[in-house]
């Protein structure tokens, strides 16, 4: 007889029900449809929720970003956290997929009065209407793990900045050993239920790309997260 003393089976289902009520179920392998219903229900609530652990992978780009000048687009960028932090030497172009995040990054460019963000556009990371090089720079934070199809979304990037412009990707990536290895193991069972995927690895970005890595950096809270600088080749 399998007597489950702990029933951690049942946890989870019930956790996995409340989180697709709640419309937090993984958005990772969704389609496009249910990203947008997720970020949807995640706009309300999005900076209060996320301000704080996000903002140093934001930072840390806007700061990498700022050393250079020209057309930059931030792909994903949900409510603009990050748009306050871009400096006047670059005009910003912002796309996200949902529309409710977007127009909270709207409200946030009327407020605070941000002369250079020029445009902010719904529309698909993996099939951007944009030019074939159309900009210099690239930012991509908090959204590779999420997009249903990341190699459609780099060869984008690819194509949309121009030879030699830079793409900065903030993600979080599986860890090879130690502890962290061993607590995303552990979460990965309820990746459904959390919205990323936490055994997502830094090799699908390495692997499905021919940009050259220049720079990577971990980055707080707790080296939880990544920065990775990429040139495209001219
Ligand atoms: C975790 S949030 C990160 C938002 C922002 N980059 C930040 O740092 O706060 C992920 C964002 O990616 C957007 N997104 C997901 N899939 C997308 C896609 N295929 N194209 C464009 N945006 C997408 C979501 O709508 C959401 O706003």
């Amino acid at each position: 007889m399998n007597v489950e003393f702990f029933p951690v089976s049942r946890l989870r289902r019930l956790a996995e029900r409340v989180a697709k009520r709640l419309g937090l179920a993984r958005v990772a392998g969704l389609s496009t449809g249910s990203v947008e219903s997720a970020y949807a229900r995640w706009a309300p609530v999005y900076d209060w929720v996320f301000t704080a652990p996000l903002v140093f992978g934001q930072r840390a780009a806007a700061r990498e970003a700022n050393r250079l000048s020209g057309e930059l687009v931030e792909v994903g960028v949900g409510t603009g956290l990050s748009l306050p932090l871009y400096g006047e030497n670059l005009t910003v172009t912002g796309i996200d997929l949902s529309k409710p995040m977007l127009e909270r990054a709207r409200e946030r460019v009327r407020r605070k009065k941000l002369k250079n963000v020029a445009t902010l556009r719904a529309m698909d990371a993996s099939e951007m209407d944009f030019d074939a090089a159309r900009f210099d720079i690239a930012t991509v934070m908090y959204v590779m793990t999420v997009v249903p199809d990341p190699s459609a979304v780099l060869k984008e990037l690819e194509r949309v900045v121009k030879p030699g412009g830079t793409v900065i990707i903030v993600n979080h990536f599986a860890a090879d050993k130690g502890l962290l290895a061993l607590i995303e193991r552990g979460l990965a069972r309820f990746a459904s239920t959390l919205g990323w995927d936490p055994l997502f690895r830094r090799e699908t970005v390495l692997d499905n790309t021919s940009m050259e890595l220049v720079r990577e950096e971990r980055l707080g809270p707790l080296g939880l997260f990544t920065m990775m600088v990429f040139r495209r080749q001219a």
